[in-house]
């Protein structure tokens, strides 16, 4: 019986790297139906890197510095992405916000993972911010990523109850491991052709 053709994908990550590594471990045991083709950073001290490299991905870093400006370094971004014949492209943990150049590039086909229930608490530190406000459910939210900082559509979200000895840190723990789930489960649904943007909403089939 032949395979199902894999989404070739590329990971984008400024730093730890974990949920590239929620992904790269997918993806060896056969859940996710993908190929990760590339890891790019801007960080080269990212730790995404060594992890992208312990799988034999093949990574690159491309400094913001050697760019005239944020288009510039997109650019460059959509043509390496299209030189590796990507098709879907996952910002994890990915610290730049990207431009209509890579978007146009890639429509409908880039997507973040955001440590909040969005659209509370969109921007850095989402964690600490719904810790801080006092709220009893955090979370995290998949998004596909449109011009705005973290307001395209939902695809999936996972609530975190906060629980009184929480402080931020433990919080942010416990939403961390959600986001091992949800965003490998994303790229599932979106490889196997399951997810359909109306307006701004996704729609999952059965
Ligand atoms: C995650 O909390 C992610 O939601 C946020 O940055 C963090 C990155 O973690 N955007 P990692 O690099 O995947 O470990």
């Amino acid at each position: 019986m032949s395979e199902a053709p894999k989404l070739k994908i590329a990971v984008l990550a400024s730093g730890s790297g974990s949920n590239l590594q929620a992904i790269i471990d997918e993806i060896a045991c056969g859940i996710l139906p993908a190929e990760l083709r590339l890891v790019i950073s801007d960080k080269p001290s990212a730790y995404a890197l060594q992890r992208a490299q312990a799988a034999n991905v093949p990574t690159k870093v491309l400094l913001p510095a050697e760019f005239a400006g944020r288009e510039a370094y997109d650019a460059e971004l959509a043509r390496l992405l299209q030189a590796a014949d990507v098709e879907a492209v996952a910002l994890a943990g990915y610290m730049r916000l990207v431009t209509p150049t890579l978007l146009q590039a890639f429509p409908h086909r880039v997507l973040n993972i955001h440590p909040a229930l969005l659209p509370s608490f969109p921007g850095l530190h989402a964690q600490r911010q719904a810790f801080e406000y006092g709220v009893k459910v955090a979370g995290c939210t998949v998004h596909f990523v449109d011009e705005g900082m973290d307001s395209g559509p939902i695809i999936l979200q996972a609530p975190v109850p906060v629980l009184d000895t929480d402080d931020a840190d433990s919080l942010a723990a416990r939403i961390l491991e959600q986001e091992h789930i949800i965003y490998p489960l994303a790229l599932r649904l979106l490889a196997e052709g399951k997810l359909h943007i109306i307006g701004r909403k996704v729609y999952i089939d059965e």
